[in-house]
């Protein structure tokens, strides 16, 4: 349900000219909401299912996860990337879904979450964005409250997917987290992790629980 809006969106955008909707930021408030898990599992149904190629890349440099949660080791990665110590090209990683690859997060290191801010961070996106126009690219990224990079790399996204953690985030601090991001024009929000007894009554059920997977893990 959710990759349904974000993919009219690419497709909308492009045609007005926004030429970054490809690039979508996956982030939320605090820390432990499910950003990774949404964004490797968004990445994952995009990618078995569309035409688009997909790169997942883990963005959240100083708190990784991706490569843990699916199961691979890498050494090198974005940050990497962005201390131009190696190519882009030579720290993708392929993966057993055939449209689908992973730009992992390199091995944490001192000022790794300001180098999202960096300019050279900057140039990548205007790369990705320009040289791979015909992927959807995925940011795995820090939370927008306990960093002020994610905020730098929410005004450079052509799309922002906010998770909220259901009855644990405060309103207050969502609020705040899109405070920090009102002025960017596209953004879209999840509400993860809800409980079957909190959508009895709601009309969020028929929705959950329709298709595939039950209400409980919704
Ligand atoms: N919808 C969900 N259903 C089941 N488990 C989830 C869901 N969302 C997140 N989790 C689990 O909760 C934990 C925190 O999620 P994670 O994606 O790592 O958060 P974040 O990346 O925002 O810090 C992980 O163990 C993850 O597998
Ligand atoms: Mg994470």
């Amino acid at each position: 349900m959710m990759k349904r809006p974000l993919i009219k969106n690419i497709e909308d955008l492009k045609e007005t000219g926004q030429l970054r909707s490809n690039l979508i930021m996956v982030t939320s408030a605090l820390a432990g909401e499910g950003k990774s898990f949404t964004a490797a599992n968004m990445a994952m149904s995009m990618a078995t299912e569309l035409d688009h190629r997909v790169l997942l890349v883990d963005a959240d440099v100083a708190r990784p996860s991706l490569a843990r949660m699916l199961g691979f080791e890498a050494d090198q990665g974005l940050l990497d990337v962005l201390q131009d110590r190696v190519a882009l090209q030579d720290v993708l990683l392929a993966t057993n879904v055939e449209k689908l690859s992973v730009l992992p997060s390199g091995m944490p290191r001192p000022g790794a979450t300001e180098l999202l801010a960096s300019d050279s961070m900057r140039r990548l996106l205007e790369d990705l964005a320009s040289r791979y126009s015909d992927r959807i690219i995925i940011f795995d990224s820090p939370p927008l409250l306990l960093t002020t990079e994610a905020g730098v790399l929410a005004s450079q996204m052509g799309q922002i997917v906010v998770v909220v953690k259901a009855d644990d985030t405060s309103q207050a601090d969502v609020q705040r987290a899109l405070a920090g991001i009102a002025s960017h024009p596209v953004k879209l929000m999840v509400l993860n992790r809800v409980h079957a007894k909190m959508m009895r009554g709601t009309g969020y059920g028929y929705a959950y629980g329709y298709g595939y997977g039950s209400v409980e893990d919704a």
